[in-house]
């Protein structure tokens, strides 16, 4: 059994990288950037696409532009990478760390209307793994406060919620293309979105606080040099054509590989609300039940690792553990979903997903002889 590949490119990033390596313009400027951020930006259903450097600058410039800054809270999920925090932090502003749902990863609208605070001006709100957060819930607290809602959508590309994509529900998604992620350049970001004047305030700030129409060497705000490379946007068009087939095949064999895995006990996969109606299926995620399994999680990932299994065992903590959060100011809310997926929670990248059937089924059965593994290496008593 061999698990594939991730990254995997074809002729065609070569054919697009040749493009730009014969022009003379190998950075930002070059026509192809602003190509591609129209086509992804048409993908997400959004009217407006500013592509940069990485997914963390994204958000840290959604944040900018909208004004949030000293003395503003931003609500944040306590289960995420680090830069949905920093971001935050990084404006000046605050975080205020809230507690996810038990099973779908995804920020608990109840721990958000907790944590509402006359400072709070926004939230970010992550798409954990590819499915939404629970949207309807959370853009209702959002309008009757006036919240800038963002969108981290750095897992959930081509994900919908009852139709529609990340930056049609927020104010704006913020995209990572780092190499991990379902649509990749190894590295690169954008924020999309449909309000004409926020697209145009992020593109200044991204772009040295320039504005069209004005001399190259005129700076309107403070901004900075955020502009992905025209390198990066020749992997991503042929990365973007690929993307449909690969949400579709991995669809297909999540469907495959959980339903092979029904029977063995003890494993929670992640909650898809019925609103999601497709998951990009960024990452495979579970929480393991130590008693129903006969194994802790800790064993049952170390036997996966044994099968040849990619698995990560879940962040070692949640954010405002980390000593950062420590050290500069947050706001942390209850979490005790959070702080129980840090010791039960794991997860498989989406290139368990890429195979055919057979190989799809080989995974499963890899899995299963894990589970027994575990089960005899580490016996959890009932
Ligand atoms: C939820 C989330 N937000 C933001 C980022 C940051 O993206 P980047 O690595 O492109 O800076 C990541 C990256 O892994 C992420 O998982």
């Amino acid at each position: 059994m061999r698990v594939p590949d991730w990254p995997i490119h074809t002729e065609t990033s070569l054919d697009y990288l040749r493009q730009v390596l014969e022009s003379p313009q190998w950075g930002g400027f070059h026509p192809m950037v602003g190509e591609f951020e129209e086509r992804f930006a048409r993908y997400q259903q959004c009217a407006h696409g500013i592509a940069m450097m990485n997914g963390t600058v994204t958000l840290e410039t959604a944040l900018q532009a909208a004004d949030i800054g000293c003395g503003d809270e931003v609500i944040v999920p306590s289960i995420s990478f680090v830069s949905t925090a920093t971001s935050v932090s990084r404006v000046g502003a605050t975080p205020v760390f809230v507690d996810i749902e038990p099973y779908s990863f995804n920020m608990d609208p109840a721990s958000v209307q907790q944590a509402l605070s006359p400072k709070t001006k926004a939230m970010i709100i992550v798409h954990f793994g590819g499915p939404f957060a629970d949207m309807d819930r959370l853009l209702a607290i959002a309008e009757a406060r006036g919240l800038t809602v963002i969108e981290d959508a750095a897992h959930a590309h081509g994900s919908e919620w009852r139709g529609r994509r990340a930056g049609t529900l927020g104010h704006a998604a913020s995209f990572s293309f780092q190499n991990s992620k379902v649509l990749t350049a190894g590295e690169g970001g954008m924020v999309t979105l449909n309000d004409p004047q926020y697209a145009g305030r992020i593109r200044s700030i991204a772009n040295q606080g320039r504005l069209p129409g004005h001399s190259f060497f005129a700076h309107f705000e403070l901004g900075s040099n955020l502009r992905i490379s025209a390198l990066q946007v020749a992997v991503l068009m042929a990365q973007l054509d690929q993307l449909d087939a690969q949400i579709e095949q991995r669809t297909r064999n999540a469907a495959l590989l959980l339903d092979a895995l029904k029977d063995v006990p003890g494993i929670h996969w992640q909650d898809v609300p019925e609103a999601v109606n497709r998951n990009c299926w960024y990452l495979v995620l579970g929480r393991v039940d130590a008693q129903a399994l006969g194994a802790s999680r800790d064993a049952f990932c170390q036997a996966l690792g044994h099968e040849g299994i990619p698995v990560t065992p879940f962040y070692p903590h949640a954010l405002f553990q980390n000593p950062l959060y420590q050290q500069i100011p947050c706001r942390v809310m209850d979490a005790p979903n959070a702080l129980a997926c840090v010791k039960d929670a794991f997860w498989m990248p989406h290139r368990v997903l890429l195979g055919d059937d057979a190989t799809t089924l080989q995974i499963a059965d890899a899995i299963q002889r894990a589970v027994a593994r575990a089960r005899t290496a580490h016996p959890v008593m009932a």
